[in-house]
């Protein structure tokens, strides 16, 4: 029996949310272990949409346990938005099919407003954060001054909590010139809201082991991507949080040992959101092509993502990185009309040849790709259910950018919809 844990091979949005649903069918329990509303994860069932940013995208399914560990840093008025929101849609959400973690960190308006008092005041050196108050919560989180959901249970405690972490916000809120922020309404607000919070907070890490216990098979579903992990991703244009594989066990409290396969989400192609370097990218009519035929738009912030090549040099070394043992191929669909279609496979910098993307952001953005190019198929893929069935040169393409990355492609997805996905390996069953 196995659990899986899925995470981003890029820099997010590589189609974490389709797969994870996907998945899910074989799953019992789908565990969000990182990150917060800045996650916008789609899924597209029979025709209908939904947008998922803190709830895991196991929701949507009958009889699954939805999880949100102690790592996601929640937003207490997003988290309910999002809970209405997606009964909107009748999908049923309970105290039954979703557990919040009792520590886990609270995202409160003041983070919101230091994120976009920061990102405004850093002129071109800014991130181009989801502006959520990420970075801000787990700032808190570990100078030890956070909220942490069980906080909400008194409201004594509650009021030295806030003054603590408000002595912090207002001295930096001062020297920026910016208004003093008041404790008293916050505090009301929290309250008000408090019980509807607090009927999901559990242990989630005795939870996760009880469903050990129990033998349920365990899905972790990542947010972001390896490239925006805070240690291991091209920082300081990265999230807050990690995102690698190994967070899952942190992020909701069990061993590393629980998690028995690795999948690593990766797009056909590549695309970012935000600043930071992208060596592959494409600022030409082929970019702008793979945005409007892969409609890359953020989920989030509507934000149009930057596109460009497969970057085969960065999979593999994020394939290192996380310990990733098989990859689902995304959006294959989307290269159906390219005559010629590229794959870097080294990076070239001061007149030298390397193979892994150096650590300085200044080489970062200093490099220079080196492709292999492919011959188009020119051919519909898209909706596409079995490997012979795709057209030679995609098989192709796949094949070589498996040797490249040396790991084996263990799904292939061919189109938004849930079921329009290739299995190959089942990761529950390896
Ligand atoms: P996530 O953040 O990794 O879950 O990815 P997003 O949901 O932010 O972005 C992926 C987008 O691509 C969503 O709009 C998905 O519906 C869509 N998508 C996922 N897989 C495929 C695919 O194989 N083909 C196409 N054309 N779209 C896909
Ligand atoms: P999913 O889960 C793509 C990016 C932001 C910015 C950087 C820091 O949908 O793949 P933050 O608000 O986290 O402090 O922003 O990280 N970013 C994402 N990019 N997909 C995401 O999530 C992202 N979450 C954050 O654009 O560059
Ligand atoms: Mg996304």
């Amino acid at each position: 029996m196995n659990n899986v844990a899925v995470i981003g091979s890029q820099w997010g949005d590589e189609g974490k949310g389709k797969i994870v649903d996907w998945l899910s069918s074989e799953a019992d329990v789908v565990v969000r272990f990182q990150g917060g509303h800045n996650a916008g994860h789609t899924l597209v069932i029979d025709g209908v949409t939904y947008k998922l940013r803190l709830l895991p995208s196991g929701i949507v399914r009958k009889n699954k346990i939805s999880v949100i560990g102690n790592g996601v840093v929640i937003d207490p008025w997003a988290f309910l938005d999002e809970i209405n929101e997606i009964r909107s849609k009748g999908v049923k959400v309970g105290e039954d099919n979703l557990i919040i973690s009792e520590s886990a960190n609270l995202i409160l308006p003041f983070h919101k407003e230091m994120d976009e008092i920061r990102e405004d005041a850093a002129g071109k050196a800014k991130i181009g954060t989801t502006r959520r108050g990420i970075g801000p919560a787990y700032e808190d989180k570990v100078g030890r001054r956070s909220i942490r959901v069980m906080d909400l249970i008194s409201e004594k405690n509650l009021d030295q909590r806030l003054e603590t972490v408000l002595l912090h916000h207002n001295a930096i809120r001062k020297g920026l010139g910016k208004s003093i922020f008041k404790k008293d309404k916050l505090k009301d607000d929290l309250l008000k809201i408090a019980p509807e919070i607090l009927k999901f907070s559990k242990p989630v890490w005795n939870k996760i082991y009880e469903f050990k216990k129990q033998n349920k098979k365990i899905l972790f579903e990542g947010a972001q991507g390896i490239l925006l992990d805070v240690d291991h991703g091209t920082y300081p244009f990265v999230t807050s949080s990690n995102t690698v594989a190994s967070a899952a066990a942190t992020g909701s409290g069990c061993g590393p040992n629980s998690i028995n396969y690795v999948l690593g989400i990766t797009k056909a192609y590549t695309t970012r959101v935000g600043e930071g370097p992208f060596p592959t990218e494409l600022k030409d009519e082929i970019g702008e092509k793979l945005g409007t035929r892969g409609k890359e738009f953020g989920t989030v912030t509507s934000r149009k993502r930057r596109c460009g090549w497969f970057d085969g040099v960065l999979v593999r070394q994020t394939i290192k990185i996380s310990g990733i043992d098989g990859i689902a191929l995304t959006k294959l669909d989307v290269l159906d009309e390219l005559d010629e279609i590229k794959m870097c496979i080294a990076y070239k910098i001061d007149g030298k040849e390397i193979d892994y993307l150096p650590a300085a952001v200044e080489d970062q953005l200093k490099v220079k790709p080196i492709y292999q190019s492919f011959k188009g198929w020119k051919t519909k893929t898209r909706g596409i259910k079995k490997f012979d069935d795709l057209p030679t040169n995609a098989k192709n393409y796949i094949k070589e950018l498996e040797k490249f990355i040396e790991t084996k492609v263990s799904s292939i997805s061919t189109s938004p919809e849930r079921n329009d996905t290739i299995l190959i390996v089942d990761p529950f069953k390896t």
